[in-house]
C-alpha cells in the first residue's frame, strides 16, 4: 500500500494506492492563494501542513486497515516556490509561488551575473523560477535574506516537516535555476549569482530514490504499522508524467490545470530556452523533458466564473453542444503574465472585439479559445525546439470539459486523448515513485499507460476558421505590450 501526496496550488490531495495500483481512497484539502499586490502570489507553508494533516487524518479515519499497511509515501508538488528557512528551521516569510511575477527585473540581474545560465540551467530566467525570487528578497527584504539559511521548494518543505530531512529531487530542482540540468547537480555558479552557498540547498536525489523516513509520531497518528519511506518524488508535472506512464522518449501530455503545460519526454538534456521552452530533468533516472507553460489555463475559466458570479458548469452549459465557429471575441489569458513563448511578467489579460451584441457565452467561449491559442503557441515553440507533436493525453481539472478539449484539438492540431482517471494527476504518480523506491521494481514495469476513454481529433473546418482567430490573437500581444509596462 502506498500514499501519494500532491501539494497543488488550489488544493492538497492525498491518494491511497494498493499493490495492484488501484486508488482505494483519496482526500482533498482546498488551499487559497493570497495576492497582496497585482502579480504577487503567496501561500503560508503552515496552511500546507494543516492540509497535509487534514487529508492524511481523513484517509486514516476512512481506511484504517489500508493505512496500517502503507510502506511508502511519494510527494508531488507545485514547482518553483521559495520557502525560506532560518537557522532553526523556522519559515521566514510566506512562500513566493510559481505564478508570482514580481521578480521580472531580477531575471535580468541573474542572467547578467551568470551569462551561461541558459546553457547550464536549460532555461531562460523567468520570474516564476526560484533564483530570481531570492534576488528580489535580497533587494527588498534584506533582513530576511540575511537570516535565510535554507531554501526549499514547496514539497521539499513538506518532506522536511514529515521526516526532519532536507532532500529534494532533480525534476523539481530543475525549476529553481540553481541546477546544472544536464549534470543533474547543483550549479555553484548559479548559486553564486544569488549569493547563496551550496549548504543552503537540500541534498539531491533521483525521484525514484529513497528520501527520508516518516517521523514515528506521524506514523503512529495515522495508524501505520511501520515507519514508511518517502520517495525522492517529483515536481507536479514530472509526477503527472509518471502517473500517465510518460517515461519514454517522445511521450507527451497536455495538462489543463491551474497552469497549462505541454510536456514531451526526452532521453537527453535538450535545452532550447528561446521561445520560453523549459528543459528539465524527469523524475526517473537518465531521462529529461521539454515543456512549455501557459500561466493561466483552468485558472482563467475559474477567474471568469468568479467575475460573472456563475458556476463554471453553468457558464459552459450556455455554449452550443458543438462549436461551429470561433467566438467573435479574442481573449488573451495573460492574467498573471506569461511564460511560453513571451516570458513577460508585465503583460496582462485582454478581451478584444467586444460589441453591443457580445453575449456572456461569446466571452466564455473566448476564454476557452484564448487558453487554446496559448497552447498553440507552445506547440509551435516545442516544434522549434525539435519536438513535433501529433497527439497527447489530457489531464487536469479542465480535461473534464469535453467542449474545451475539442476546442484545444482544433486549435492546436493535436489529437487529444481523454483519460478514464485524468484528474488523479501528480498524487498518483507520486505513489508510483514511492512504490519504485520501496520495491526496487523497474520504472517501465510500474509506469504503465492510463486507459484512454476517447480521442478528440481536430475538426478540419473549425481548424480552418481558427487560423484567422489565431492570427488576430497573435497580433494582439505586440500591439498591447507597450500599454502594460
Ligand atoms: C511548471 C509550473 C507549474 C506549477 C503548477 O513550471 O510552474 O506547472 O508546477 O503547479
Amino acid at each position: 500500500m502506498f500514499v501519494g501526496i500532491d501539494l497543488g496550488t488550489s488544493a492538497l490531495k492525498a491518494v491511497l494506492v494498493d499493490d495492484s495500483q488501484r486508488v482505494v481512497g483519496s482526500h482533498t484539502y482546498p488551499l487559497r492563494v493570497s495576492s497582496p499586490h497585482p502579480g504577487w502570489n503567496e501561500q503560508a507553508p503552515e496552511d500546507w501542513w494543516t492540509g497535509l494533516l487534514a487529508t492524511m487524518d481523513a484517509l486514516a479515519h476512512a481506511h484504517p486497515r489500508e493505512m496500517a499497511a502503507v510502506k511508502g509515501i511519494g510527494l508531488s508538488g507545485q514547482q518553483h516556490g521559495a520557502v525560506l528557512l532560518g537557522g532553526d528551521g523556522n519559515v521566514l516569510r510566506p512562500c513566493i509561488l510559481w505564478n508570482d511575477v514580481r521578480a521580472a527585473p531580477q531575471c535580468l540581474t541573474f542572467e547578467h551575473r551568470f551569462p551561461q545560465s541558459r546553457e547550464i540551467c536549460g532555461n531562460m530566467a523567468m520570474p516564476g523560477f526560484t533564483a530570481p525570487k531570492l534576488i528580489w528578497v535580497a533587494e527588498h527584504e534584506p533582513d530576511i535574506f540575511r537570516a535565510t539559511r535554507h531554501v526549499l521548494l514547496p514539497k521539499a518543505w513538506l518532506r522536511y516537516r514529515m521526516t526532519g530531512e532536507m532532500i529534494d529531487d532533480m525534476s523539481d530542482a530543475s525549476g529553481s535555476l540553481w541546477l546544472d540540468v544536464g549534470a543533474r547537480q547543483w550549479s555553484d555558479e548559479a548559486l553564486a549569482a544569488t549569493e547563496l552557498p551550496r549548504s543552503a540547498m537540500p541534498e539531491l536525489v533521483e525521484g525514484t530514490a529513497r528520501a527520508g523516513t516518516l517521523h514515528a509520531g506521524l506514523a503512529g497518528r495515522w495508524g501505520m504499522a511501520s515507519r514508511p519511506v518517502l520517495a525522492g518524488s517529483a515536481g507536479d508535472n514530472a509526477a503527472g508524467a509518471v502517473g500517465l506512464g510518460a517515461v519514454t522518449a517522445g511521450s507527451s501530455f497536455l495538462s489543463l490545470g491551474t497552469s497549462g503545460v505541454l510536456w514531451v519526454t526526452t532521453d537527453r538534456f535538450r535545452p532550447h530556452p528561446q521561445g520560453g521552452i523549459h528543459a528539465f530533468c524527469h523524475a526517473v533516472p537518465g531521462m529529461w523533458h521539454q515543456m512549455g507553460v501557459t500561466l493561466s489555463a483552468a485558472s482563467a475559466l475559474a477567474w471568469w466564473a468568479r467575475t460573472t458570479g456563475m458556476a463554471e458548469q453553468a457558464l459552459l452549459a450556455e455554449l452550443p453542444q458543438h462549436i461551429a465557429r470561433p467566438s467573435p471575441v479574442i481573449f488573451l489569458p495573460y492574467l498573471s503574465g506569461e511564460r511560453t513563448p513571451h516570458n513577460d511578467g508585465n503583460i496582462r489579460g485582454v478581451f478584444a472585439g467586444l460589441s453591443h451584441g457580445t453575449s456572456r457565452a461569446d466571452m466564455t467561449q473566448a476564454v476557452l479559445e484564448g487558453v487554446a491559442f496559448s497552447f498553440r503557441d507552445v506547440v509551435d515553440a516545442l516544434a522549434d525546439a525539435g519536438s513535433t507533436l501529433r497527439d497527447a493525453d489530457v489531464i487536469g481539472g479542465g480535461s473534464n470539459s469535453r467542449i474545451w478539449v475539442s476546442i484545444l484539438a482544433s486549435v492546436t492540431g493535436l489529437s487529444l486523448h481523454r483519460l478514464a482517471h485524468g484528474e488523479q494527476g501528480g498524487a498518483f504518480g507520486a505513489a508510483r515513485l514511492a512504490r519504485i523506491a520501496v520495491t526496487g521494481e523497474a520504472v517501465d514495469a510500474v509506469c504503465l499507460p492510463q486507459p484512454r476513454e476517447e480521442t478528440l481529433v481536430p475538426d478540419r473546418e473549425l481548424a480552418a476558421s481558427y487560423a484567422a482567430s489565431l492570427a488576430r490573437y497573435r497580433a494582439l500581444y505586440p500591439a498591447i505590450r507597450g500599454a502594460m509596462d
